[in-house]
């Protein structure tokens, strides 16, 4: 009986800490798009094939500039995805009109800045607190759930609890770019902690930024963390795994022409 609670309990915990999901970003595939105005190559084809190797989510950021990912690729998703989709945006009201109306099964409010290369931190929800809850409202009136992308400090966890997230996504942008040892360490623990802080009262913890197949394990080994969303290390990867192929598909061509 005794062999059989610590077999049970062991079990539960491995499975508890294999229950994490990944949500693969596909804007940069859109970005090398839009650089050249072509068809090609098309986030909605790369992000089935995600799904189809694992990803459980795909992820799409919709910028006020539309710099990468446009509305029809949203709609398109949403209409050929099987697993979900989480759709982030800034706090703009066009957007959010936009997001109720194609209903994505996830929304994550960001921060956004034009001149950025990225998102740079997380959101200020406490000073933001009204725009956030009536955005948030709007948005899960629309059958949406609604996360919200914060840096990893306790202040913002319980804000975006109040302004009624439904999950916070922790900024791991301060973790990847860490440069020491004992920064890495003092990152990890300041991540574990609001993990474990933001379960503790009811929201849901996911995390993501800067995230690749180096640094990724560490913040995957956090049990509190339901999901990971990751982009740029994944399409950057694509290309070191394809590249031989693409080669040698187009000196075929070249050599079956004469
Ligand atoms: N999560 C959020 C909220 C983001 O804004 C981004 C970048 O668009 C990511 C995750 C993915 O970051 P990365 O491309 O560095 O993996």
């Amino acid at each position: 009986m005794l062999l059989y609670h610590v077999v049970s309990n062991w079990q539960l915990a491995m499975a508890r800490k294999k229950n994490i999901l990944l949500g693969v970003n596909v804007d940069h595939v859109a970005t090398l798009r839009q650089v050249r105005g072509t068809s090609y190559p098309d986030p909605v084809e790369i992000a089935l094939i995600a799904e189809e190797n694992g990803a459980d989510s795909i992820t799409v950021h919709l910028r006020e500039d539309r710099r990468h990912i446009q509305d029809t690729d949203v709609e398109r998703l949403i209409r050929l995805v099987k697993t979900r989709v989480n759709l982030e945006m800034a706090l703009n009201d066009e957007i959010i009109d936009f997001a109720c109306s194609v209903k994505p099964s996830d929304c994550c409010l960001v921060p956004e800045k034009r001149q950025e290369l990225t998102t740079e931190g997380g959101l200020d929800v406490f000073s933001q607190m009204d725009h956030l809850a009536e955005a948030s409202e709007r948005l899960k009136k629309s059958g949406i759930r609604v996360a919200y992308f914060v840096d990893p400090e306790p202040k913002q966890i319980e804000s975006s609890r109040m302004a009624g997230a439904e999950v916070v996504e922790l900024h791991t942008g301060t973790y990847a770019e860490a440069l020491s040892q004992k920064q890495i360490k003092y990152e990890l623990n300041r991540i574990r902690e609001c993990a474990a802080h933001g379960t503790k009262i009811g929201l849901k913890v996911h995390a993501g930024h800067g995230l690749h197949y180096e640094n990724t394990a560490q913040i995957a080994a956090i049990s509190e963390i339901l999901e990971l969303n990751i982009g740029h290390a994944i399409v950057a990867k694509s290309l070191d795994l394809g590249i031989a192929k693409a080669v040698a598909d187009m000196k075929k061509i070249m050599l079956g022409a004469r």
